[in-house]
């Protein structure tokens, strides 16, 4: 099933997500936020996006092994980042240039209750910081480097005047 997703300046973008207790509840809200991904051109998806506030993102598989991710932490291995350009389907049409870590110390569980524990990077660490954002109510516009700050702030502005019906 396709979800309806929350747009920005939806203040429950903005809030800290709680963790899950039970995945086999979480299980079919995860593939249809899945399903919704691929239909939108996403590459990730956090259970805020599509109203729900817990702790559960998923990932295109063309970049993870696994798909769903639930509780996912990470800490930082070492201090080396890198620029890129982002975007968020919360954020339709806005981007901008954000530094991330390269690399990242993953811990979650997947949707088969199986514990992960590694370090990851690329563009799966990127997305991963991305996506872990949305669950600390944080999201890449906050983040965008200086020098593209106007540009996104035109876009926000524009955002801000449509209404959101989600
Ligand atoms: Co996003």
């Amino acid at each position: 099933m396709i979800l309806e997703i929350v747009k920005y300046p939806a203040k429950s973008l903005r809030e800290k997500s709680s963790p899950v207790n039970n995945i086999d509840d979480i299980k079919e809200l995860a593939s249809n936020m899945y399903e919704t991904m691929l239909k939108k051109d996403g590459v990730g998806l956090a259970a805020p996006q599509v109203g729900q506030n817990i702790r559960l993102i998923v990932i295109n598989k063309e970049y993870s092994e696994d798909w769903a991710l639930v509780n996912p932490e990470i800490s930082f291995i070492d201090d080396e980042q890198d620029v890129l350009q982002e975007g968020c389907l919360s954020v339709p049409g806005v981007y901008g240039r954000v530094k991330r870590y390269k690399r990242v110390f993953l811990k979650a569980l997947t949707i088969d209750n199986k514990v992960i524990e590694k370090s990851v990077e690329g563009f799966f660490a990127r997305i991963l910081q991305h996506e872990i954002d949305h669950l600390n109510g944080i999201l890449f516009i906050d983040k965008v480097l200086p020098i593209d700050k106007k540009k996104v702030n035109e876009g926000l502005k524009e955002l801000k005047e449509i209404k959101v019906d989600v």
